[in-house]
């Protein structure tokens, strides 16, 4: 498999990170994953524009036409039909100082890639989540290198016995650790605002569209954890898991314990569209 880091293509185990690079110590950098569907990089160019809001946000200045080569150079060079890509960009290699690099000092771009296939089992079973505080800072519309609360509360999910953790702040649900959230109730679809609670996910926005091609009506506004459990349906999204039903909540069945028919309807939407 082929790497690249810090301006060069490489063998995977010839990567060698630096360890002043800022992402290291400080996870002072962002990032993207995106998914290679035979061979397309698909909703591309919204993950580019996504990167580098990102950056800005952040204040690193990227390249975005750079990035997409990189990135293009990536797929063709592993030539992996389905997979997912990873990019970041950090703020640069410099020794450790809480300050930004002086003048002059480059941003790092990594990245590498992973076969993968459709999570095929999830989207028909389902998947059981569990709920806990959002304790995360005030900025998640930005998809940084620093996830240690989406770690830490995913793994909590996984030793209590469920797939994700679906965040809540004061009782009102936000996102989950790596993906965002949809509830059905009386054909009504509900999700998070795009705020800075929540990443805007790409998924999420694809799903969006979708369902207004679909006639279901959408509502982008946050709901609490009981309007979570009282729901129809359930699901949560993310470039890797695309659309996961949601079976169950804190071990509360939703709707009848089975993937809903909203859902599958917008899973075959989606199929369709990839
Ligand atoms: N996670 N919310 C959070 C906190 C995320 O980390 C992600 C993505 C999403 C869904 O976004 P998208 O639909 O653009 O993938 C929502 C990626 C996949 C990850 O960190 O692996």
């Amino acid at each position: 498999k082929i790497s690249y880091y810090n301006g060069e293509f490489l063998e995977d185990d010839q990567v060698a990170v630096d360890y002043n690079d800022r992402a290291v110590y400080f996870g002072d950098g962002v990032y993207e994953v995106v998914r290679i569907y035979d061979n397309e990089i698909f909703t591309f160019e919204e993950h580019l524009e996504r990167l580098v809001n990102s950056a800005k946000e952040i204040r690193i200045k990227i390249d975005k036409d750079e990035i997409r080569h990189i990135m293009i150079q990536m797929k063709e060079k592993n030539k992996l039909p389905n997979a997912a890509l990873y990019i970041q960009v950090s703020r640069g290699i410099e020794g450790r100082t809480h300050l930004f690099p002086k003048e002059g000092v480059k941003p790092v771009v990594l990245s590498f890639i992973n076969k993968i296939e459709r999570p095929v089992d999830a989207m028909r079973e389902g998947v059981k989540v569990v709920t806990r505080d959002d304790y995360r800072w005030l900025k998640c519309h930005i998809k940084s290198l620093n996830l240690l609360s989406n770690t830490l509360l995913k793994q909590e999910a996984k030793d209590s016995g469920a797939t994700e953790a679906i965040l809540h702040r004061d009782g009102r649900v936000t996102e989950g650790t790596s993906t965002n959230v949809f509830a059905i109730k009386d054909g009504v679809l509900h999700t998070h605002e795009a705020n800075n609670l929540i990443l805007n996910g790409i998924t999420r926005q694809y799903v969006i569209k979708l369902a207004q091609a679909l006639d279901i009506p959408v509502k982008e506004e946050a709901f609490t954890v009981d309007f979570l459990k009282e729901a129809d349906e359930v699901f949560i999204t993310s470039t890797t898991q695309e659309i996961t039903p949601v079976i169950s909540v804190d071990e509360v069945n939703i709707g009848d314990g089975i993937a809903g028919e909203v859902t599958k309807k917008l899973q075959d939407a989606f199929e369709k569209g990839i």
